[in-house]
């Protein structure tokens, strides 16, 4: 049973418009509304205007060769990303501008300027060289939120190896696979990192993940928490700052060609297997910095702040590579946002001057429970403008985060994107469009989207289809690292020639954007992404288990959680005991970030007479909602009875 909190009335009435404030408006980087008409005219002209404000080694001969699927940007052209986000600010005026202002859970912090962030990022590079790494080469990085992790993704690109960072909450057993796939043969990780007031042991993890055969040659560790002094592998592992220590401070940028891979990133779809999307240079920083420019707005003097964790792609886009192309400061913090108290991100507003704060609808609803107490200690009166990322955002969280903590005077700009498209391409520009809570508003100029039906026709106005892009865009995705035929199948098979991306929309009539949630098996968990076949191969690994489903069940904060439903082999008796043990045992397999929120047990799951799990149902029954359509079931007794032993106990 959903319970009404009394807000519900609200939310659903909520049909409040906000234009632009008009001191925004005045100031702003874009204010004309033809730079939409501009771009749909000639996008290659539009992008190519801002391909040449970034500094190429090399100018391209091509803006766009475009055999679809395959797509290549500025073709010829060559450059490199860590010069783009460091060196040219260092030789235009930015050199002591704080490019990277740093704060660690335990209340340490630290400014990198330009300046010393070039150094740093050359020092580690000639280190990565000194241990045979070399263009083309793949390095995994395993860090949590510390300046090293910017810093070595930057190395990386500057020496013209391919960086592919796992998330620090990835377990052993998932950094194995990527790994493998990458076949990576150098890895960067740390002694552990602070959450929570408690230490993340990140080299436990990594070493587990290293054992038995692995393309792993060296290990570097960064010293972080001193919690893994007597753990260093001889031979194999080497410090950060021993590393670094004699290296020189300088060293040459590796001209890239414009189609060179910049970076790989894992992430989660429809099959078990995480998918290694393949981001290139030229195309992607230019689609960064683009974004970052025009929806954040970004100027000279602004404080930004992206709360997301580098370990997604929001940080490889909007923490490192957008805005330090853009020569902003970006300010990046370690921890909880509830540690040592609720009010940590305010403080942390507060004492940096953050001017733009961008986080996810997770994390809002959350501020929302907690009460405006939190936000109210401090003052926040810096902030201008907010963002939004990684899920749907409802109205009513919307509202709050505009009143609360932009303080009724900073446009919200709820940004729709992928890790597979690179950049944000449905968002306001803040300083023209006029914003509806809970409407990622319109496409980025130079991004043609399309809901269709089932059919491919266009839905139109008032309609619900599936979201589609119809042209090219150049920090799209170029590929699935070693998958070719996986990448034609899951995005460019189901319309011709266009992208799919597994997001439902609606238009209204005024033709806004309203996202509604993937399409496909995948759930997302507090923004992040989870495969419901990665989590039923984790529970099914347990000896103990026989079948399992998974589904996302609406979730006041986190959006949607994960519950299982789980059959058992004979003989083995189910008790809560089970039930903790299954949910430990996938956050060992993945994550503590998968762990389901509920584990049913029953004696056999809901399938189509083709043996087809019928998810549909289930979730009908984790919701407490009437049973739809059930004439396919092969066995309709089976839904009745899980029905009838969990469908009341919302
Ligand atoms: C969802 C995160 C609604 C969507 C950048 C997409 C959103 C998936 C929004 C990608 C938004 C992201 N409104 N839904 N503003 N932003 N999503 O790859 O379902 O981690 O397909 O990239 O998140 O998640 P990913």
């Amino acid at each position: 049973m959903v319970e009404n909190t009394g807000g519900i009335e609200a939310l659903l009435q909520e049909d409040r418009t906000f234009p632009p404030p008009e001191e925004f408006m005045r100031n702003a980087n874009i204010k004309d509304p033809n730079v939409y008409e501009e771009a749909r005219k000639d996008p290659e002209a539009f992008w190519a205007r801002f391909a040449s404000e970034l500094d190429w080694f090399q100018p391209w001969d091509q803006v766009l060769d475009w055999q679809p699927p395959y797509a290549k940007w500025f073709v010829g052209g060559k450059l490199n990303a860590s010069y783009n986000c460091v060196d040219r600010h260092v030789k235009n005026g930015r050199r002591n501008k704080a490019a990277i202002i740093w704060e660690g859970e335990p209340g340490d912090w630290k400014v990198y300027t330009y300046w010393d962030l070039q150094r740093e990022v050359c020092r580690f590079a000639n280190g990565l060289k000194s241990l045979g790494v070399q263009k083309g080469d793949r390095v995994t990085i395993y860090l949590p939120m510390v300046p090293e992790l910017p810093i070595s993704m930057l190395a990386c690109a500057r020496i013209g190896a391919a960086h592919s960072v796992i998330f620090g909450g990835f377990s052993a057993d998932s950094i194995r696979d990527r790994i493998d796939d990458s076949q990576s043969k150098v890895m960067i990780t740390a002694d552990g990192g602070y959450r929570r007031g408690g230490i993340v042991p990140l080299k436990q993890n990594a070493d587990e993940s290293l054992e038995g055969e692995t393309p792993v040659e060296k290990v570097v560790v960064v010293r972080r928490t001193g919690s893994a002094d007597d753990k260093m592998v001889a031979g194999r592992d080497v410090w950060w700052h021993d590393l670094v220590e004699d290296q020189p401070p300088t060293c040459e940028p590796e001209p890239m060609d414009s189609e060179d891979m910049l970076y790989m990133l894992y992430t989660s779809g429809t099959t078990g297997k995480p998918k290694g999307i393949v981001h290139t240079t030229g195309g992607y920083m230019t689609g960064t910095y683009a974004t970052s420019k025009w929806i954040f707005d970004l100027k000279e003097d602004d404080v930004y702040w992206c709360t997301a964790d580098i370990g997604w792609v929001t940080g490889h886009s909007y923490i490192v590579y957008g805005p330090l192309a853009n020569g902003a400061t970006s300010v990046m913090y370690e921890g909880s946002p509830d540690y040592p108290d609720r009010d940590r991100f305010w403080a942390i507003v507060e004492k940096y001057g953050c001017t733009i704060c961008y986080t996810a609808p997770t994390a809002i609803r959350t501020f929302m429970r907690w009460g405006e107490e939190y936000p109210n200690r401090h003052d926040m009166s810096t902030l201008r403008l907010l963002g939004s990322v990684g899920e749907p955002i409802n109205p009513e969280a919307w509202v709050w985060y505009w009143q609360h903590i932009g303080g009724g005077r900073c446009p919200v700009v709820d940004t729709w994107w992928q890790t597979e498209t690179g950049s944000i391409l449905i968002a306001p520009l803040p300083g023209i469009t006029t914003l509806k809570p809970g409407s990622a508003t319109q496409p980025f100029p130079g991004i043609e989207a399309e809901i269709l039906d089932e059919s491919g026709n266009p839905v139109g106005p008032g309609g619900g289809g599936y979201l589609t892009i119809k042209r090219p865009w150049p920090s799209m995705l170029r590929g699935i690292y070693g998958d070719p035929e996986r990448f034609v199948q899951q995005y460019w098979s189901r319309y011709p020639d266009t992208y799919f991306t597994s997001d439902g929309a609606k238009l209204d009539e005024e033709g806004y954007y309203w996202l509604l949630g993937r399409v496909d098996d995948v759930i997302n968990v507090s923004a992040h992404r989870i495969s419901t076949m990665e989590v039923e191969s984790a529970l099914v690994d347990n000896s103990k288990v026989a079948e399992a489903a998974c589904i996302g069940r609406a979730h006041e904060i986190k959006g949607q959680a994960i519950v299982a439903f789980v059959t058992i082999k004979d003989q083995v008796p189910t008790s809560d005991g089970l039930i903790t043990e299954l949910k430990a045992h996938v956050a060992t397999k993945i994550g503590p970030m998968a762990r389901p929120d509920d584990i049913y047990f029953a004696a056999e799951l809901p399938k189509t007479r083709s043996g087809k799990i019928m998810r549909r149902l289930l979730r009908d029954v984790a919701e407490g909602r009437a049973l739809g359509d059930t004439t396919t079931l092969a066995d309709p007794a089976v839904v009745e009875s899980l029905k009838a032993q969990y469908g009341d106990e919302e």
